[in-house]
């Protein structure tokens, strides 16, 4: 039979990677506090129209990267390729933005793309991510840059560059797509094939693409911040004043426009220096609009999702804080009862506690004792039940003490 594996592109995780997840997702929690984000958790699947309307249909995300299958009743499912939608969604469903002050929702959580896997890039990675709603100012904007900075920061993730760019609004962007669409348009044949096909579909689209000859023709093309209205243009100043009240240090890029369709003004992404071609760590921006695509009320909204598998390659190893585990032995068979009575009652205390069910004697107890790291192994023998008492060995010293049952809590009290 051939041997069942992960699927391409997903990863198992356990000690002590594992450490690092249960790090951040305590920091994380933390951290966002300071600025009043809730959690939200919100199905891991959705109808999939809510990411098509949601996302964009002319993105590659939702053209190229979605795990999309019908269910049973033939309703077509997708597994979240991102976060915002639903938590719009959600919002509008539980009426929250009447219930909750201010409604600022954090998320730590699994999300699906059907990528090409590679160093940082999976199809099943995980998200943290921040959504702040019903706030339009730009110093918002500024304080959310701000808030990533200093998470890490904060985790002590000092290497990487902050870019930042305004894609402008429903008013002024349709007045620069027709001047990018004619610049693409007259070097069309130097351009490579999709991104010969986005100058119809999505022009913007043309300045993500990696390749170096598209980036150098690309870089003569138009750029947005020319053709910002004075609304936008305002807002993003202040964006950048801001961001220097707040001390973040950051670069202004027209070439940033972000792979999904529902940015309006303020767009940013925090990269790496460590992590080659995927070096993005974070990104995000406003979407003043993405509630009323989805049937909603008209309600700014600006927020971020950082990776978290990129985040943790720039994790040091976190050192296992050692708790102290008892390994209960028993001499023989017909004191295995006594053994699990004993266990019990101390799990019931909030002890970790380990022992062998199937214990043949009791030297191999003590073997056991040490693979699991016990600190004290509490022995059971006819003597002890007979005098109503217990061993106890320090695995450490190897010194062993016998106590009276009547003093086991004096002696958890000073001990563990
Ligand atoms: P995004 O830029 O598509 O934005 O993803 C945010 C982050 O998720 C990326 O910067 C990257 O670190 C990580 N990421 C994306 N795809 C993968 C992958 N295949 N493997 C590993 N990590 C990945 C969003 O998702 C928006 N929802 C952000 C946002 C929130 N905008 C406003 N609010």
């Amino acid at each position: 039979m051939t041997k069942i594996i992960a699927p391409k592109g997903t990863k198992d995780l356990f000690k002590p990677e594992i450490l690092k997840w249960q790090f951040l997702e305590a920091r994380i929690r933390q951290f966002f506090s300071r600025f009043l984000f809730q959690e939200i958790r919100t199905p891991i699947f959705e109808h999939s129209e809510l990411f098509q309307k949601g996302i964009g249909s002319e993105t590659e995300v939702v053209q190229k990267e979605m795990y999309t299958f019908r269910d049973k009743a033939n309703r077509s499912i997708t597994l979240r390729p991102e976060n915002t939608p639903s938590v719009v969604r959600a919002i509008m469903e539980n009426n929250l933005l009447t219930e909750i002050f201010p409604v600022r929702f954090f998320y730590i959580g699994p999300m699906f793309r059907y990528d090409k896997p590679q160093k940082g890039r999976f199809r099943q990675f995980h998200q943290f991510g921040v959504e702040i709603f019903g706030e339009a100012s730009a110093e918002v904007d500024a304080e959310l840059i701000f808030s990533a900075f200093g998470f890490l920061n904060e985790v002590n993730i000092e290497d990487i560059e902050i870019y930042i760019n305004s894609v402008g609004c429903p008013q002024c962007r349709p007045r620069f797509l027709p001047e990018l669409q004619a610049a693409a348009q007259k070097q069309q044949n130097e351009l490579c094939p999709d991104c010969q096909r986005k100058i119809s579909t999505n022009p913007l689209r043309i300045f993500d693409c990696k390749k170096q000859q598209c980036i150098d023709i690309s870089n003569q093309f138009p750029k947005i911040t020319d053709y910002l209205c004075q609304d936008c243009h305002d807002h993003f100043q202040v964006v950048q004043r801001t961001l220097s009240t707040f001390e973040v240090p950051f670069i202004s890029n027209p070439r940033l426009v972000r792979g999904l369709d529902y940015y309006t003004r303020t767009v940013f992404e925090i990269t790496s220096g460590q992590l080659g071609a995927q070096d993005a760590l974070l990104g995000g921006g406003r979407y003043d609009h993405l509630f009323q695509e989805l049937g909603g009320k008209d309600i700014p909204a600006t927020g971020f999702a950082a990776g978290i598998e990129r985040i943790i390659l720039h994790l040091d190893e976190i050192p296992e804080t050692k708790t102290s585990i008892i390994f209960i032995a028993y001499q023989n068979a017909a004191l295995k009862t006594e053994a699990i009575k004993l266990s019990a009652y101390l799990r019931k205390k909030g002890l970790p506690v380990f022992m062998d069910y199937n214990a043949r004697n009791i030297k191999k107890q003590f073997k056991k004792s040490d693979r699991v790291g016990a600190a004290f192994t509490f022995i059971l023998g006819e003597d002890e039940i007979a005098n109503q008492s217990i061993s106890v060995k320090n695995m450490k010293t190897t010194e062993q003490i016998q106590i009276k049952r009547e003093d086991l809590d004096q002696w958890l009290r000073k001990h563990m």
